[in-house]
């Protein structure tokens, strides 16, 4: 198949003037200029902010990668993507509360339909998806939670808005929170895609203290923290019967499900030997759906797996075929191809998170080695490899 169709669906931006209200905080997240002129630095993850460490070197370097649009399309460019599901990066509004959460989330959602709407009309192309599409923010902390489901009735409006991006923790109490209803409900009404994605990880403790996680970086949090919180928010939103009071709802789950794939089998056995549920004689109603059910019908996995290990894992979790599964790219553009599978994963860069070390380095190896995975995984079914690097992206988001 020539002229494979690229999409990306895990790709993130923090508009300027969220930079800018990052660049006015002291404290998690924030921005701190250093006084030698060196690149600004994020620290936005609680470990990042550790007083052993010199302000000057905690987090992580940013640059215009993380705000700038044009930079955006010259790295779709770079490589080879045609079209973009862009989110606002973590840890989106989960630290402002009150009234200015919803100003917020407005303000946010406004902005990233207009840049869609700029970028699109400057760049059409024939025979081609528009350049951009988003995933809007919630105002999570909004006093009322119905302020959350209004922003999610009011965004599914907008054109360019697929989905809501969202983290694990909801309104504080996690995505088994009762409050969280009409949110789900919203979600369901508008079949907006969830975005589900990490951003605290796992408590130092976890890894040995934070000594162990300052010696080894970001490599702790960022491989094995992110996943786990994905997979134990996801858990308890199934334990708790989310699935079963909202059948519908469409969840794409960061990082090819963290680990969930890998433990359905264990969480069903669990479930299955628990004799807490009242299904073995306890007073917790428990899921009724079986997870395996959900995993087919409500959730989509991103191919962010960086090998194909993780990857086979996802897709089999997904129904064994290849269109459960969003990456970000798609090789060819043959919408009929999904036709031929009943599972969606689609491809994702997650840029601009981990750029390469070498600033002279062309190509992000961290996008090159998901390309990889996925041409080793499907690599003899042309139709499989375009339809997780962008077909499925474009029939499930409806990007045109
Ligand atoms: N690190 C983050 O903080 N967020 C991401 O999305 C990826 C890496
Ligand atoms: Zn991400």
């Amino acid at each position: 198949m020539s002229n494979p169709l690229i999409v990306d669906i895990h790709t993130h931006v923090y508009p300027p003037a969220y930079i800018d209200m990052l660049r006015a905080r002291r404290k998690v997240p924030y921005i701190h200029d250093p006084s030698d002129g060196g690149p600004p630095r994020l620290i936005i993850l609680s470990s990042d902010d550790d007083s052993n460490i010199p302000l000057d070197q905690r987090g992580r370097p940013v640059d215009s990668s993380y705000s700038d649009i044009q930079v955006k399309l010259g790295f779709m460019d770079k490589h080879g993507i045609d079209c973009s599901v862009i989110s606002l990066a973590n840890p989106w509004l989960d630290f402002i509360g009150e009234e200015q959460a919803s100003e917020w989330a407005q303000k946010i959602n406004n902005d990233l339909e207009s840049t869609c709407a700029q970028v699109n009309n400057a760049t059409a192309l024939p025979d081609k998806p528009p350049r951009l599409f988003a995933f809007g923010t919630l105002p999570l902390g909004a006093p009322q939670q119905v302020a959350v489901a209004e922003e999610v009735h009011r965004i599914s409006a907008l054109p360019h808005i697929r989905g809501v991006i969202m983290g694990t923790t909801g309104r504080g109490n996690g995505l088994d929170d009762p409050e969280l209803e009409p949110v789900w409900g919203a979600l369901q009404d508008t079949q907006l895609m969830l975005f589900l994605h990490p951003h605290y990880g796992l408590p130092d403790e976890a890894f040995g203290g934070p000594e162990i996680v300052r010696r080894y970086g970001h490599v702790l949090p960022l491989a094995l923290g992110f996943p786990l919180e994905t997979t134990i928010a996801i858990t308890r939103m199934y334990l708790s019967g989310v699935f079963d009071q909202f059948p519908k709802l469409r969840i794409l789950l960061a990082h090819s499900g963290g680990t969930l794939p890998f433990l359905a089998g264990r969480i069903e056995s669990c479930i299955a030997h628990e004799r807490t549920f009242k299904v073995n004689g306890g007073s917790v109603p428990g899921p009724q759906r079986g997870i395996w059910d959900v995993l087919k019908t409500n959730i989509y996995l991103d191919a962010v797996a960086y090998g194909t290990a993780g990857l086979k894992a996802a897709v089999e979790a997904g129904g064994g075929s290849t269109d459960r599964l969003l990456f970000g790219k798609i090789l060819s553009w043959c919408p009929t191809l999904v036709t031929f599978f009943d599972a969606d994963i689609f491809q994702g860069t997650d840029h601009p998170f981990f750029p390469p070390l070498n600033e002279e380095d062309d190509k992000w190896t961290s996008v090159t080695t998901n390309y990889k995975a996925i041409s080793a995984s499907f690599g003899e079914n042309e139709d499989a490899v375009a339809a997780v690097l962008g077909g499925n992206a474009v029939r499930i988001l409806n990007l045109k």
